[in-house]
């Protein structure tokens, strides 16, 4: 399997989201040679604001779908390579509405890999540990790049579904491609309906936190940045045909990453409210990041405590990116949490 890889311009698809907009970001600071072309369709989750301070001639943004086959083939056949993030990613909106998981997340993919096998292009998918379905608390045991695919709700199966098509076009079709498999993401820019950022944003506004379930759930965290490093590794320097999976060693449960929030707002340990627990909800993931790192990468943002300080900095001074979002998701999860309680009270 071939090793290694130059490349002048890259097609990021959902480079409008959250961890897509990072990376092309950090593409055009890091690659000064590399052009990068966002093909993104602007979705509730998609702002275009992530990307306009790029100049023109570095990143470029198209308006569009993963699933118009025509348009993807036309950009495709101007690239180097692609990275794919382009997807519907909510867990709760899944549960609500599996449809756009599936049309997006699979058929999106489907008509990315078939444009890139019919013209050779180098292929990078970017899926989430998600796949794996969830890992017992208490246990020493962490995902790796043989652990079996067991998803758990529509979003995490859509992810795996994809992520089977693309091994699958490797090995019938010879698909120059890679797989990245993430842990959770923060940092800045991340949708307000997300964890961390819909309670910062609720702090801010002095709303209570909705703390799911009993709180013990365990989420290995991540910084924004070091994913994109890691993508840009496996795009780069990565074998052809393998699966590589980012982490940070970075568990914490839901209760505690809350309650350092609380604290940084100066509020009671206990000011949140116990809210329904989310339906299949997955317990813990944790990564061994291990083969990632003996391709020579290592995570840069190792303090929690230091990232999530800038993230809260930054929703604190970027609330006209923020705000437009919030009473329109807020209004999604009332609906959802219907005033029920959860928790160890609930
Ligand atoms: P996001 O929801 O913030 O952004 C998704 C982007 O995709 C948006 O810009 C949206 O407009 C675009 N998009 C959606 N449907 C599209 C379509 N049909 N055609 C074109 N563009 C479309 O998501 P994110 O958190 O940035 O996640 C990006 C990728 O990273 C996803 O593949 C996700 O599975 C993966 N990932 C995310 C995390 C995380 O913690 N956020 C962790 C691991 C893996
Ligand atoms: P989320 O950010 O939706 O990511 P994922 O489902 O991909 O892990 O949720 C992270 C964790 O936080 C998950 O265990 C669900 C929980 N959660 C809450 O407790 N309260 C909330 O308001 C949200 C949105 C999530």
């Amino acid at each position: 399997m071939a090793c290694g890889f130059a490349l002048n311009s890259i097609l990021v698809t959902g480079g409008c989201g959250f961890v897509g907009s990072a990376f092309v970001r950090y593409v055009v600071r890091e690659h000064p040679g590399v052009h990068v072309t966002v093909l993104d369709a602007l979705t509730y989750a998609g702002n275009p604001q992530n990307i306009a301070c790029l100049p023109r001639n570095r990143a470029e943004l198209v308006v569009g779908d993963v699933c118009d086959a025509k348009l993807v083939r036309d950009l495709v056949a101007k690239a180097d390579a692609v990275v794919h993030f382009a997807a519907e990613t909510h867990n709760d909106r899944s549960i609500a509405d599996p449809a756009p998981f599936v049309k997006t997340n699979v058929e999106g993919t489907f008509t990315l890999i078939e444009a890139c096998r019919q013209l050779d292009v180098r292929y990078h998918h970017v899926s989430t540990d998600e796949v794996f379905g969830d890992l017992p608390l208490d246990s020493p045991a962490r995902f790796t790049e043989e652990s079996a695919y067991r998803p758990s709700s529509p979003y995490s199966s859509s992810k795996a579904a994809a992520d089977m098509l693309v091994r699958a076009w490797v090995r019938t079709y010879g698909l120059r491609a890679t797989i990245s498999i993430c842990s959770n993401n923060y940092g800045l820019y991340q949708h307000v309906e997300k964890f961390i950022p819909r309670q910062i944003t609720n702090l801010i506004d002095g709303a209570r936190p909705k703390l799911y379930g009993d709180g013990r759930h365990v989420r290995d965290w991540i910084h924004v940045e070091d994913h994109s490093s890691a993508v840009w590794q496996i795009l780069t320097r990565g074998c052809v045909g393998e699966t590589y999976l980012i982490g940070a060693d970075g568990e914490r449960d839901n209760l505690s990453v809350l309650r350092e929030l609380l604290r940084a707002f100066g509020r009671d340990g206990d000011d949140f409210d116990w809210v329904r627990d989310r339906a299949g909800h997955d317990r813990r993931y944790a990564i061994d990041n291990s083969k990632l790192r003996r391709l020579g990468w290592t995570p840069t943002h190792t303090d929690f405590s230091s990232g999530l300080a800038d993230t809260i900095a930054w929703y604190k001074a970027h609330e006209d990116w923020w705000r437009p979002a919030k009473e329109a998701t807020e209004a999604l999860y009332r609906e959802r949490e219907g005033g029920a309680r959860g928790g160890c009270c609930g």
